[in-house]
C-alpha cells in the first residue's frame, strides 16, 4: 500500500506508506490524487496527512529520474492539495525533505515533532524543487531565507523552521496537536498558493549568487534556481509553476543531476559486498597504536561511536603526547558546538594512552596508525599478538606499504587487514578495506561494521602500492609533475584543477599535507621503479631545499606569516631548470591541456585498478576519489565521468599522448576492451 485513507467522524487521515522512507514515486502520487477527491467527495471538515515510520516524506522518488514523468505529475497532485475545499494538516513525524516538505506546505497547516527535519534538499541531487517549492517557500518565509534554504540545500531543525515561519507549531505528537486544532481555526489560514510573493530584493538575490559562487561554484542548479525565483516572482502562482516545471525537467535530465544521483545511490549501496556473510568480531574496545594526527583522529572518532579507546605508544612522554592530541580535538568539538560538556566528559571517561600494550588485552581489534615504516610496522604487530587476545583482528592504516608483508609477521595472517582512514580521521568520510592474501572473512567483516558504526563510506580494496585512492594520487601527481617539467608552472596547474573542479590544485594540497612524506615514499619506491620511466627530479630538488611545504613556510607556493599563499617565481625557476639540464625544450600547456592530461591519466590508472581487481566496481572508485581525495562530486566521481566520455574518446586521446611517451601512457587494457565493445566502465565487474 502506498497510500492508505481512514475516516473518523468529519476527519480524515492520509498515510503515506512506502518503505523505508516514504519516497514519493508514481503510486503514491496516484494515492494522494485520490485522497484529495475522496476527502472531497465526503465533504470532510479536514484531513491529516502523515508518514508511516521513520520519515514524513524523503522526498520525489529519485530512482524515478531516469525514466519519462508519469502522470499524475507532483505539482498537479499539490495544487489538487493546497486548492482543495477541505483543509490539509501536515503532521510531520520524520524527515520531510524535497517533495516531502512541498506537500507539507501545500497543506493549510503544518505541525512538526521536535526531532524531526524539513526542508529541500533537491540541489544535492543536481535539480531544483520542482513541485512548488521554489514559489510556496518565499511565500511563506521571506525571500532572502527561502533563497538560503533552497541554495544550500540544508534542511531545518523543527524549531529553525517554527523561527523560519516555515511551520505553525512543533509538538511532541503533532497528530494529537492536529486533532486539537479545530476546523475554524484552519479556515483562517489561507491556502498557501494565495499568499502574495515577497517582493523582489536584488540584494537578496546578490547575496544568494555571492554564495554559490563561493561553495558550489561549477554547479548549475543553485544559480538556476536563483533566476528561476527572481524572474518568476512576479508571475501569477500558476505560471511561475510552468516555469518551476520546465527548469527542474532540464535539471533532471542533465549530466550534473544524473552525476549527484550516482553518487546519492553509490553511497547507499556502499556496504560488505553480499558473499562476505561472516560475523564481525563484537566491538566495544579498541587499541590504537600511534597517538600522532592520524591516530589521534581514529581514536577521536572512535570515542564518537560510543567505543572504548586506548592509544597505546612507544614511550610516556608518547602517551602524553597522545592525550594531548585527542584532547585538541575534543575541545575543537566542543568550541564548534558538536558535542557538548556531557559528551566530552563522557568521551574522556573511555580513553586512555600507555605505553603498556596489556592496558588493551581485552581490545578486540587493533588499528595500528604508526610511523609509515615495515620496521615499526612489523614491530607493532608481535607486540599487539602478545598482548591482545587470540581472536583480536589485527588492521593496520598503512597508505602504501605492502600488508601480506606485514601480516606475515603475525603467526596468524587472517587477523590482519587494512583499514585505511584519511586525515583527518574523524571527518573524512571514506575508509579504505584493505583485503591481504590471507585476510579472513571476520577481519573483513569487522572492517565494515566499523565502518558502519563510524558511518563512514567502506571500500574494500585489493592490495597494490597505493591501493585504489593513493594508487590513482600518485598517477595524478606524476602527470603534474611532468607537465610542470615540460612547460608548466604550480599555480597554472592548480588553476586548472580547480577549474575542473577540485577545491585546490596537486601543488597546494602537496603544500599542507608536507612534501616530506611523498618523498618518503619515492625512495622506498626506488629500488622498484621502472627504469623505463621518466622520473621528473623537482620535488626532490624542493625538499633538499627545506621547502617542505605550508609547515616550512615555503612549499610549491610561500607561505607568509602574514597569512595566505603566493606564487613564487623561484619554483617556476627550478622547474625551468631542471628541464634545462634534462635538455629538453619546454612549451606551454593550456588549462584545459594540463586538465585533460592529469584526468586522463588517473582515468587510465584507474581502470587498470579496475582491471585487476584491487577495485570491486567502478561505482568503489567513485566513492573513493569523490569522499577521499576531492573529485568533484558533481562530476560524478573518476569513473563515471570517464563513460561521460567515452572509453573510444578516451582511448584516442592516449594513444596520442602515447606517441610523446609509450610508457606513461601506456593504454589500460580494460579501457580498450571497452572502446571496442562499446561497454561502460560502470557495468565492468573484475573477475580477479
Ligand atoms: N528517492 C529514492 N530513494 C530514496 C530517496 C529518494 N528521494 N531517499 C532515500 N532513498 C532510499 C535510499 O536509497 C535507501 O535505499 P536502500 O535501502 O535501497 O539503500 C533508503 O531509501 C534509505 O535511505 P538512507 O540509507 O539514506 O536512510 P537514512 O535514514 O540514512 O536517511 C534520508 C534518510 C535523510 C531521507 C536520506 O535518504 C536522504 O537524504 N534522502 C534524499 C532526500 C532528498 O534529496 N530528497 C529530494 C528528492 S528530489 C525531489 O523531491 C524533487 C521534488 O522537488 C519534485
Amino acid at each position: 500500500m502506498s497510500v492508505s485513507m481512514r475516516q473518523e467522524a468529519d476527519t480524515g487521515f492520509v498515510e503515506i506508506d512506502n518503505p523505508p522512507v516514504n519516497a514519493i514515486g508514481h503510486a503514491v502520487r496516484e494515492g494522494l490524487l485520490k485522497a484529495v477527491k475522496w476527502a472531497e467527495e465526503a465533504k470532510l471538515a479536514r484531513v491529516i496527512v502523515t508518514g508511516k515510520g521513520r520519515a514524513f516524506a524523503a522526498g520525489a522518488d529519485a530512482r524515478e529520474f531516469d525514466s519519462a514523468p508519469k502522470e499524475p505529475h507532483l505539482p498537479d497532485v499539490l495544487n489538487a492539495i493546497d486548492e482543495s475545499p477541505v483543509p490539509w494538516i501536515a503532521a510531520i513525524d520524520g524527515v520531510a525533505l524535497g517533495g516531502g516538505a512541498e506537500i507539507a506546505m501545500a497543506c493549510r497547516m503544518r505541525i512538526i515533532s521536535p526531532k524531526s527535519q524539513i526542508g529541500l534538499p533537491e540541489v544535492t541531487l543536481g535539480v531544483l524543487p520542482g513541485a512548488g517549492g521554489t514559489q510556496r517557500l518565499p511565500r511563506l518565509v521571506g525571500l532572502a531565507r527561502a533563497l538560503d534554504i533552497i541554495t544550500t540545500g540544508k534542511p531545518l531543525t523543527a524549531q529553525k523552521a517554527l523561527e523560519a515561519g516555515l511551520v505553525h507549531q512543533v509538538a511532541d505528537d503533532p497528530m494529537q496537536a492536529a486533532l486539537g486544532t479545530g476546523a475554524e481555526a484552519l479556515q483562517r489560514i489561507v491556502p498557501t498558493w494565495t499568499l502574495p510573493a515577497p517582493d523582489a530584493d536584488e540584494g537578496a538575490f546578490e547575496a544568494a549568487r555571492k554564495a554559490v559562487a563561493k561553495k558550489q561554484a561549477n554547479q548549475t542548479a543553485p544559480l538556476k534556481v536563483i533566476e528561476l525565483i527572481r524572474d518568476t516572482l512576479a508571475e501569477p502562482f500558476h505560471q511561475a509553476l510552468l516555469a518551476e516545471r520546465t527548469a527542474f525537467l532540464e535539471l533532471r535530465n542533465g549530466a550534473q543531476s544524473k552525476a549527484l544521483r550516482h553518487m546519492f545511490f553509490a553511497e547507499r549501496a556502499a556496504k560488505a559486498p553480499a558473499w562476505l556473510t561472516a560475523e564481525p568480531v563484537s566491538l566495544k574496545h579498541v587499541a590504537v597504536v600511534g597517538g600522532g594526527t592520524m591516530g589521534a583522529g581514529i581514536a577521536y572518532a572512535l570515542l564518537n561511536a560510543g567505543l572504548t579507546v586506548t592509544i597505546l605508544e612507544t614511550d610516556a612522554q608518547g602517551a602524553e603526547r597522545a592525550i594531548a592530541n585527542v584532547e585538541k580535538i575534543i575541545s575543537a568539538s566542543l568550541k564548534r558546538g558538536l558535542i557538548n560538556d556531557a559528551r566530552a566528559a563522557d568521551h574522556r571517561s573511555r580513553f586512555a594512552a600507555s605505553s603498556d600494550y596489556s592496558t588493551a588485552a581485552d581490545a578486540t581489534l587493533a588499528i595500528e596508525a604508526a610511523y609509515e615504516s615495515m620496521e615499526v610496522k612489523v614491530d607493532v604487530i608481535g607486540k599487539l599478538e602478545a598482548a591482545l587476545p587470540k581472536d583480536a583482528i589485527l588492521a593496520t592504516n598503512t597508505s602504501y606499504l605492502d600488508i601480506n608483508e606485514i601480516a606475515a609477521a603475525a603467526s596468524d595472517p587472517a587477523r590482519v587487514v587494512g583499514l585505511h582512514f584519511f586525515a583527518p580521521a574523524h571527518i573524512m568520510k571514506l575508509l579504505e578495506i584493505v583485503r591481504g592474501d590471507h585476510s579472513s572473512d571476520t577481519s573483513l567483516a569487522t572492517g565494515f561494521a566499523l565502518a558502519k558504526l563510524l558511518r563512514k563510506i567502506p571500500v574494500l580494496a585489493g592490495v597494490c602500492d597505493g591501493f585504489i585512492g593513493n594508487r590513482i594520487l600518485a598517477r595524478y601527481r606524476e602527470a603534474a609533475d611532468t607537465v610542470l617539467m615540460d612547460g608548466a608552472t604550480p599555480w597554472d596547474v592548480d588553476k586548472a584543477m580547480v577549474g575542473f573542479g577540485y577545491a585546490m590544485g596537486p601543488y597546494e594540497a602537496q603544500d599542507l599535507s608536507g612534501l616530506d612524506i611523498a618523498h618518503a615514499n619515492r625512495r622506498r619506491q626506488d629500488a622498484t621503479r621502472d627504469a623505463n620511466r621518466r622520473y621528473i627530479p623537482i620535488a626532490d630538488r624542493m625538499v633538499e631545499l627545506g621547502r617542505l611545504g605550508k609547515k616550512t613556510g615555503a612549499g610549491w607556493y610561500l607561505y607568509p606569516e602574514t597569512g595566505g599563499k603566493a606564487e613564487d617565481a623561484a619554483v617556476a625557476e627550478l622547474a625551468v631548470a631542471a628541464a634545462k639540464s634534462a635538455g629538453l625544450t619546454r612549451t606551454a600547456y593550456s588549462q584545459q591541456e594540463i586538465e585533460r592530461r592529469l584526468v586522463l591519466a588517473m582515468i587510465n590508472e584507474a581502470a587498470d585498478i579496475l582491471d585487476e581487481g584491487i577495485a570491486q566496481s567502478a561505482a568503489d572508485i567513485d566513492l573513493v576519489t569523490v569522499s577521499g581525495y576531492g573529485f568533484p562530486r558533481w562530476r560524478g566521481g573518476l569513473m563515471h565521468y570517464a563513460d561521460s566520455l567515452g572509453a573510444g574518446n578516451i582511448v584516442e586521446a592516449l594513444e596520442g599522448l602515447a606517441l610523446e611517451d609509450a610508457v606513461a601512457w601506456k593504454v589500460s587494457p580494460l579501457l580498450k576492451r571497452c572502446a571496442e565493445n562499446g561497454g561502460l566502465l560502470a557495468d565492468y565487474v573484475p573477475t580477479r
